[in-house]
């Protein structure tokens, strides 16, 4: 029942921990069906990251003395999915790179948006120490999200093929095109 700040950041932080179990088990995929040598990288490095942030929930979950299994975080299996329908594409691998860095990226807001939350709410209970924990995992999921907008606009969008339909849209203002 969700009748206090105490409950509500318990039913918070039961999400993330599933939302973070189900990603640990996405990202070595999504690294295996990454081309972009960097893309690999940063999918491998952010393997890492989520061991610590799964770390720091069970830790956060000590501290508020609750337990935090026993919710499953619908919104990451929907993302995680669709991340699944990227790879099983067939295509051009710059492409895919894109659309894979386009999927993770929904995983990150969605995890942007919930810590946002569960920080705000444990600030609102008063526990500073509950704050930090989740606020230092918000830095990381914000620095993880610009390391992919970093890695799309600067080498995977610049080198994806272009077909001359698109480009046609594509022109600058002022250049006639039909499509509106
Ligand atoms: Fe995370």
């Amino acid at each position: 029942m969700l009748d206090s700040a105490h409950a509500l950041l318990e039913d918070l932080i039961k999400d993330l921990y599933s939302a973070e179990k189900q990603l640990l088990k996405a990202l070595p995929k999504m690294a295996k069906a990454a081309t972009t040598p960097d893309l690999k990288r940063a999918f491998q490095t952010h393997l890492k990251e989520t061991e610590v942030h799964v770390e720091r929930l069970a830790e956060l979950a000590d501290m508020l003395d609750i337990k935090p299994g026993g919710k499953k975080c619908e919104a990451m299996a929907g993302l995680i999915a669709e991340g699944q329908e990227v790879m099983g594409e067939d295509g051009d691998e710059l492409c895919i790179d894109a659309a894979l860095i386009g999927a993770a990226q929904k995983v990150e807001h969605y995890e942007i948006s919930a810590y946002g939350t569960a920080r705000t709410v444990a600030q609102r209970l008063g526990r500073a120490d509950a704050a930090a924990l989740l606020e230092a995992t918000l830095e990381e999921e914000k620095a993880t999200d610009e390391k992919l907008t970093g890695l799309s606009t600067e080498q995977v969008l610049p080198a994806i093929p272009i077909d001359e339909e698109d480009e046609v849209s594509a022109a600058p203002a002022g250049r006639s095109s039909r499509r509106r």
